[in-house]
Parts: C-alpha cells; structure tokens; sequence
C-alpha cells in the first residue's frame, strides 16, 4: 500500500473501497460454472467458442443450456464477424493461457452478458465496457493447490447450490500429490503409484454434479500461492523468454501478466508428443475436438509449462523440440 495522500486521520482499522461485485468460491472451474448456469442465466442463448476443454459443453448440456458456437482464429483471437454475426444473450470468452481476449470491434450491449473463462489467471477484474460480467478461474490449473475457483460477478448467483462441505475427489489428490513428492524428492513409491491416485481422483471428480466449497486445507495452499505469486509470474515470465529466444518460428505468442504455458503450433504434433514421452516429458495438448467444437487448433498446439519448477529443464525440453523439428 503506497500512501499517496496526506491522511486525514491516521491509526485505528484499515479502510476498503466498496466493492459492488459478488464474490464466490467453489471447489472447481466446473462447479462455478454449473453455479453460473443454476442462475437465471440458465434460460439464455450462449455464444462458445469452438476452442474449448471438453468439459464446458458436457457441463452445458447436463442443464440443457442453449449455445451456438463461434470460430476462434488460428491466433486465438475471436471471429468477430461471426461473433457479431448471431443471436445470443451471453457471450462466453476464454483467456487463452492467461491472455484476455480482445473485444475490439465485438458488439456486446447494456443487455448481454460477458462470461470471462479465466481459468489460467489467479486474479482478474471486470472490464470497464461490460455492464454485465462474470468471470471465474480454477487455481488447480495454474498452482499445486488441488482445488479452488473464485468467481467475480455483477449477477447475484444462487449460493445455496453450493454444499459447505469439501468434495470427495480432493482425498485422492491430495494423496497422489503427497505421493507424488515423495517419489521426487525422498526416492520413495513409484510413479504409477501416484499416477493412480491422479486418475482416480480425476474420475471422482468427472463423476460429480454439485459445487462444492473448497476446504480449509485448500484454502491454505491458497495463501501460501497468493504469497508468492509476484515472484513465480516474474520466473514465468523469464522462462517465457528463454523459450521464446529459440521457439519463436513455432509460438503462438500468448503472453500475459500471468504465463502458464509457451504454446506452439505444429503439423507434427503428436509425433513430437509421443517423441517426448519416450524421454519422460509430459506435455499438454489444449484440447482436443468434442462434440461439435472443432478447430484446427486442437490438432495442432503443444503447451510448455512455464512455472518455476521447470526452469532447470527447459533448455532440455527446447533443444529437444528443435532437434526434432529440425529447426
Ligand atoms: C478453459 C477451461 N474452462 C473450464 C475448465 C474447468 O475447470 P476445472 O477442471 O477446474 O473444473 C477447464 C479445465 O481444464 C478449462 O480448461
């Protein structure tokens, strides 16, 4: 907090600007996405982008909810034009690896809804032209935490669906992460001992209808994150730009505030992803086609964890994709 006024007053508890907002917090992106479509939301038409995760439609058609889809540009930039183009009531947008999505030239009224899929940023905020917003994260993806979406609304959202208590799946990941850290740092277990327990915790999860709170333990992890968080985006960001001093050619040029991920974009890609396997090196495909969403994109982008556990690994990984490549 830098004090840039003289104080009429000093001492005594701190001030708060008012925040007209309503804030929530669920166990999963999905949850605060089933929570967003339990709301009044539910009987309006939605615009999706047809460069999505998989579970967005499946979430979608469990309420019987409305959508079209429109085209996401090899850039991931939105198609205005088809945007602009159809009917809807709520238009839904996807940060691509942390990058909000420009608006330029999308025509989004006083009476429409903007819903912001933020699930690669760990703090977000409304945009000053949009009169009706939402916007909601999933801090699984982006932080060890194993649960927890905040989701920023102008709309009331019906809280009560959410269970007070902490979801089941949680056990099995918090299981397989301990598990995990053992294998790596104590020479302990195997690695399809907690690849089990990832995947059984995976399925419980896919097996679950409701929202859930996160738990206490889940909000601990969270602090400690939120801690941190200048200094891990700083060593993203870093790791951003030694990738991106050899892969350049092959980027697809998603920076933001806060990187996750060096995406490229490459015909070969999954005989590049089966390459790597065979060296021990896991990388993302974000994300496949499903049910009528269908991009080129889906075939075509690797993704590159840029958080700071990798930072030692990433010259390996780079000169393995050029040597590959032959770039
Ligand atoms: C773009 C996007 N939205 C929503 C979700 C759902 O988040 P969660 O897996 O935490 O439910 C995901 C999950 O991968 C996602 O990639």
């Amino acid at each position: 907090m830098v004090d840039t006024f003289y104080r009429k007053t000093i001492g005594g508890e701190l001030e708060l600007e008012f925040d007209s907002l309503n804030t929530y917090l669920t166990d999963t992106g999905r949850s605060s996405l089933r929570l967003i479509l339990k709301s009044d939301l539910r009987n309006k038409r939605f615009l999706l982008p047809d460069y999505l995760c998989w579970i967005i439609l499946d979430v979608f058609d469990e309420h019987k909810v409305d959508y079209t889809l429109y085209h996401v540009n090899e850039d991931l930039s939105l198609n205005v034009d088809e945007i602009n183009g159809q009917e809807f009531d709520v238009l839904y947008v996807i940060s691509y690896f942390g990058k909000i999505s420009a608006l330029a030239g999308v025509e989004i009224n006083d009476d429409q809804v903007l819903i912001e899929d933020n699930v690669f940023l760990p703090l977000f905020e409304k945009p000053k032209t949009i009169k009706n917003w939402i916007g909601f994260n999933s801090f699984r993806k982006i932080s060890s935490a194993a649960e927890g979406s905040l989701i920023r609304s102008t709309y009331s959202l019906p809280s009560e669906y959410i269970k007070k208590e902490a979801p089941l799946f949680i056990q099995s990941k918090y299981k397989a992460k301990a598990t995990k850290y053992e294998y790596l740092n104590l020479d302990q277990h195997s690695e399809s001992d907690y690849l089990f327990l990832f995947e059984n915790g995976e399925r419980i999860l896919n097996e679950q209808q409701d929202s859930f709170y996160p738990s206490n333990k889940g909000l601990y992890d969270l602090f400690c994150y939120m801690q941190n968080l200048d200094e891990e985006s700083e060593r993203r960001k870093k790791n951003y730009e030694l990738i991106d001093k050899q892969l350049i050619p092959i980027s697809i040029g998603v920076i933001s505030k806060y990187c996750c991920f060096y995406v490229i974009k490459i015909e070969n890609r999954d005989k590049l992803r089966r390459h790597l396997f065979d060296e021990n090196i896991f990388l993302p495909a974000h994300w496949p086609s499903y049910k009528t969403a269908k991009n080129s994109l889906c075939e075509s982008t690797l993704s590159i964890p840029l958080d700071s556990r990798y930072t030692q690994s990433l010259p390996k990984i780079i000169d393995m994709i050029e040597t590959f490549l032959k770039i």
